[in-house]
């Protein structure tokens, strides 16, 4: 397959600060909240009936779900992200009418896992004002309440696994919905990938506030040296047993050492599982690594 332009991606790669949302927290290697949106709708897919991200970090694709309206599931091992993208999905104002509450109360008889009992969103809320304080932002709860108002969402039906995407149980945990399922995520490029790295403090916090949410996390923590084509493959694995039909588009940037993964991982992907490789993009925008990739699969 031979890798083609992507022209009418304009949008730009890096985290847009003005995001509503988004804005909250964001870590060095989130992406971007338009772009996102403009491959997916270039892919002809901007009617999702889900999006799902297994390596979810700080939320860039929560925040297109609520932009799209549609609910948001995802899956991440740093707690202090989970919490960031708890908040990010469900926070809904400071009215008593928290989304999660009524989340709850539409999902308890279905879907009893504990991925789906997001009580008590305001620690989430607190931890991410903490968060954007230590990046020297000061987020006030009016900027908070503005932005629920630009983007109030439809969280109903999200949730979010605090565990490990490589591992099948991960996945059991979140719910099938029907319709066209999207997945959309960014795996981290290589070792030397920034993460949240917060104080001991605010990782306390947010296991608490998890907690209060009913969420636990993995028993252990991934191996942060998996290689990304090896994340790519289980996290497919998993995706098609879980999601048969969906469409994955996977974010691809060069490793550490510069190189390109991808002529590698495409023979990998044909030979260990049962996804179809529909096209790869080059979008012709730069991160500090590289050019920036699209692998987009049929599962
Ligand atoms: C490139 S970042 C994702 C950025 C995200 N799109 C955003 O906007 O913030 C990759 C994320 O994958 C998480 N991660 C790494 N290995 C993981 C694993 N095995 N399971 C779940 N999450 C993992 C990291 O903690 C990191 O937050």
């Amino acid at each position: 397959m031979k890798p083609f332009g992507f022209p009418s991606c304009l949008a730009e790669y890096l985290p847009d600060p003005s995001e509503p949302v988004d804005r909250w927290y964001q870590a060095a290697n989130s992406s971007n909240v338009s772009t996102t949106l403009r491959i997916i709708e270039e892919l002809g897919l901007s009617a999702p009936a889900v999006l799902v991200d297994p390596f979810a970090g700080a939320g860039s694709l929560a925040v297109a779900a609520r932009r799209l309206g549609v609910p948001f599931l995802g899956i991440e091992c740093d707690p202090v992200l989970v919490s960031v993208c708890m908040a990010k999905i469900f926070y809904a104002g400071s009215d008593g009418s928290d989304r999660s509450a009524r989340h709850h109360e539409s999902l308890a008889d279905e879907s009893p896992g504990q991925s789906v009992l997001p009580m008590g969103i305001e620690p989430h809320v607190a931890l991410v004002r903490e968060l954007a304080a230590k990046q020297g932002h000061r987020l006030t709860h009016h900027d908070i309440e503005t932005d629920i108002t630009t983007l109030p969402g439809s969280a109903a039906g999200s949730s979010m696994v605090w565990g490990d995407a490589t591992q099948e149980m991960s996945w059991t945990d979140l719910q099938r919905i029907s319709g066209q399922v999207v997945i959309y995520t960014s795996p981290p490029f290589g070792p030397a990938s920034p993460r949240s790295d917060a104080e001991p403090d605010l990782v306390i916090q947010a296991v608490d506030a998890l907690s209060n949410s009913g969420l636990r996390g993995p028993e252990r923590p991934p191996d942060r040296r998996v290689p990304y084509n090896d994340l790519v493959i289980a996290v497919l694995r998993n995706a098609e047993k879980r999601f048969p039909g969906a469409r994955a588009i996977i974010e691809h940037e060069p490793d550490d050492a510069g190189l390109s993964q991808l002529p590698e991982l495409v023979g990998r992907i044909a030979n260990s599982t049962g996804a179809r490789v529909e096209a790869l993009f080059e979008t012709r925008r730069f991160s500090a690594r590289g050019m920036l990739s699209i692998l987009v699969c049929d599962l």
